[in-house]
């Protein structure tokens, strides 16, 4: 499990995550929602150390991990999909997915396995393995990246606008890849598709101008989810 506590960061003397502090289980799917400018990535980017927190912590499974550079939380099992395309597009679909087997290139057993588990979980992905990436779409590109996180079997997945630019149809191939995830590890999501990304996350909380000012579960926010909305039109 992932807890973070009053956690604050910024760019320069910027305050702009102003004392969150949030928990992300396994079996769930946690999402952030907020309006444009909020300090959703900024959140996820201090958990990740990729900015260094000014205040708070960072626990996972009660270890303090605050300020860990990434490389040390990826190998305690916490991986972050970013929202910049990180595909191969001249690689097949298992090729890339091979990438994320590297450090277990002497166990070509266990590499077969791992691979076959997320064939299984993921037939949509098992059907466009001998594919080059660059011929997939968007959605797609998107499921294997998805996929590549899942072999590297992490604990905690921080997740940034998964389904930006995609259609309807492909963000749900999304939600659902991520709502297999979820029986092994804890999704921390970010997402612009609120309507859809409720529908699909265990707990809502709602972030504006750097705090959280909502938090419940999926069900109970998405039903109110206008006058969230709305509210945030005072702020913007
Ligand atoms: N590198 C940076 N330097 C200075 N300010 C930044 C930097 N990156 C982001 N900001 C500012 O921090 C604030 C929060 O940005 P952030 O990207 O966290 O918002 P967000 O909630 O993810 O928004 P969106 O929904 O648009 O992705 C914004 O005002 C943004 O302009
Ligand atoms: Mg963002």
């Amino acid at each position: 499990m992932l807890v973070v506590r009053d956690l604050v960061a910024g760019y320069g003397d910027i305050p702009i995550v102003r004392g969150v502090s949030l928990e992300a289980r396994k079996d769930e799917i946690t999402s952030i929602i907020g309006p444009n400018g909020a300090g959703k990535s900024t959140l996820l980017k201090a958990v990740f150390n990729l900015i260094k927190p000014k205040g708070g912590r960072v626990l996972i499974d009660g270890v303090d991990v605050t300020g860990l550079p990434p490389h040390k939380l990826v190998s305690l099992g916490v991986s972050f999909l970013m929202q910049r395309r990180t595909i191969f597009p001249e690689l097949t679909v298992e090729e890339n997915l091979e990438m994320a087997l590297w450090k277990m290139r002497r166990n070509l057993t266990n590499r077969r396995e791992r691979l076959e588990r997320v064939y299984e979980l993921f037939p949509a992905i098992a059907r466009l393995r001998g594919r080059p990436a660059y011929l997939l779409s968007g959605g797609e590109q998107r499921q294997v990246e998805l996929a590549r996180v899942f072999l590297q079997e992490p604990k905690i997945v921080l997740v940034d606008e998964p389904t930006v630019g995609l259609s309807p149809k492909a963000a749900y191939g999304i939600y659902e890849m991520l709502t297999m995830m979820k029986g092994e590890v804890a999704v921390l999501m970010v997402d612009q598709n609120i309507r859809y990304a409720s529908q699909f996350s265990d707990k809502l909380y709602v972030m504006v101008n750097g705090v959280i000012t909502m938090e419940g579960s999926g069900e109970t926010l998405s039903s109110s989810l206008k006058e969230i909305v709305k509210s945030w039109l005072r702020y913007t």
